[in-house]
């Protein structure tokens, strides 16, 4: 090995050192940037689990009818419900879409606390979302045959429990927060009908 003049080995192999450096930096940031750009697009590109597909298209006006039994799309009767008594409901001519599915509640008057809003209330009548806020399972309706008042909706799935009297809160299981509220009242004719949009997100938000 010929040493270069007025250099010796030793700081040729420094500068050896620091371009190699160099060069290994600038690798390394541009393969930072370019990960950073494709975790950007996957982002856009990706969908939201959150609540994704679950956007109701009620509108206020719309009448209450039987999603599930043998009445299935026939309207419901206010008079036919008791304290406790609880059904899946679609809007009518609407039930293709799964976002819409809700569950009205009879239940006392004098039982609604807060956050229920009672102005979105009728005549003992609540209405919630019965899609669960969990993994988006239907809910069901638990009835306290004693004690109407204390019944309760419930999603199997994974045992969420929900308090119909209090803003449909979560008391118990995973689902993070409440099933949302839906406006709904009592027609001149005995029907139901829905008087507003959800007041909040409705479906999986996990
Ligand atoms: S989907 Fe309802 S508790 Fe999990």
């Amino acid at each position: 090995m010929v040493n270069e003049p007025g250099k010796t080995p030793d700081t040729m192999d420094k500068k050896g050192i620091t371009r190699r450096k160099f060069i290994l930096g600038t690798i390394l940031v541009a393969i930072a940037g370019a990960l950073g750009s494709l975790f950007s697009l996957l982002k856009v590109l990706a969908p939201s689990k959150k609540g994704s597909g679950y956007v109701s298209t009620i509108s206020p006006g719309d009448v209450l009818v039987y999603a599930t039994g043998s009445k299935i799309g026939m309207e419901i009767k206010a008079s036919s419900m008791n304290a406790g008594d609880a059904e899946l409901v679609y809007p009518k001519g609407k039930s293709s879409n799964p976002a819409n599915l809700v569950q009205v509640i009879k239940l006392s008057e004098q039982d609604f606390k807060a956050p229920t809003n009672v102005q979105l209330t009728d005549k003992g009548f609540v209405a919630y979302s019965a899609i669960c806020t969990h993994l988006g399972c239907t809910v069901s309706w638990v009835k306290n045959q004693n004690s109407p008042d204390a019944s309760y909706t419930e999603c199997f799935c994974h045992n969420s429990i929900f308090n119909p009297s209090r803003g449909d809160l979560v008391e118990g299981g995973p689902a993070p927060i409440p099933l949302a509220q839906i406006g709904v009242r009592v027609n001149n004719d005995d029907t139901l009908s829905f008087t507003s949009d959800f007041t909040g997100p409705i479906g999986p938000q996990v």
